[in-house]
């Protein structure tokens, strides 16, 4: 570690003799930094959340895991989130205001998996759970549903540990399937201003439709799955 010299950012020929070149340098280097922490967090969390797929996997023949997504909030939506809630745009204010520069999205396919996945996530010693919104229980206006968590998991680094936020959203296929679509059309319809109260509507009921067949879809689940478990405990009697 001592013979190892920590690599510098070098400015281009066309920047020299700035007089605000050391701000520049140590600010791009502290984002940087920054940015490869979030990178960690979320590979932690995704390792965790990998993990026990696989165990489900190979102990019950199932995964409530149907894919998982991660992102890291670009620089743009940072900037753009800072201004919106007025606050200063630095790093500090990154990593001290900004819960969501980590993300991940597990899609689950039954509404059960969620609240499982939910609970074994937080319940891991190295977890903390500093937020948790249920806008499946308590869907948003729009119609939105999804389990939203913000946790925090230790980055071990060479030199410190960091403890870094992670906004975790899970929800299953189905819920998954409107958000996305919803998420696409909105930012096309804000462009072209064609966003109207028709559309909200008409995207509301899609909500609403889509979650009685998520019921549904969970109730025959739990109707075929208690039937393979009636039939496997009668072989074994
Ligand atoms: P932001 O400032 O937007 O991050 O909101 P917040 O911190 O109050 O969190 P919230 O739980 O409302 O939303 C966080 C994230 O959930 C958003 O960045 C989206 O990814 C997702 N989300 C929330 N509401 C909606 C919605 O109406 N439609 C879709 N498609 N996604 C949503
Ligand atoms: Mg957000």
């Amino acid at each position: 570690m001592a013979l190892l010299k920590k690599k510098e950012i070098k400015l281009p020929h066309s920047l020299a003799g700035f007089d605000d070149n050391n701000d520049i340098i140590s600010n791009l280097t502290e984002f940087i930094n920054t940015q490869q922490l979030y990178r960690s967090a979320i590979r932690e969390v995704q390792t965790k959340l990998e993990i026990l797929a696989d165990e489900f996997n190979v102990h019950y023949d199932y995964n409530p895991i149907h894919h998982i997504e991660t992102r890291l909030k670009s620089p743009e939506s940072i900037l753009e989130k800072l201004q919106r809630k007025q606050f200063e745009l630095s790093i500090e204010s990154v990593r001290h205001k900004l819960t969501d520069v980590a993300g991940i999205r597990v899609i689950c396919n039954y509404i059960e998996d969620v609240y499982l996945i939910a609970d074994l996530l937080t319940k891991q010693d190295d977890i903390e759970l500093l937020r948790r919104s249920d806008y499946i229980k308590k869907p948003k206006e729009n119609g939105y549903r999804s389990l939203h968590l913000i946790v925090t998991v230790p980055v071990f680094l060479s030199e410190r540990t960091e403890i870094v936020p992670v906004e975790v959203q899970i929800r299953t296929i189905a819920m998954d399937f409107w958000a996305s679509l919803e998420h696409k059309l909105k930012y096309k319809s804000v462009e072209d201003a064609s966003y109207d109260n028709e559309v909200y509507d008409e995207l509301k009921n899609c909500a609403d439709i889509i979650a009685d067949i998520d019921e549904r879809m969970h109730k025959l689940y739990q109707k075929i799955y208690n039937m393979r478990d009636n039939e496997s405990n009668q072989q074994l009697s």
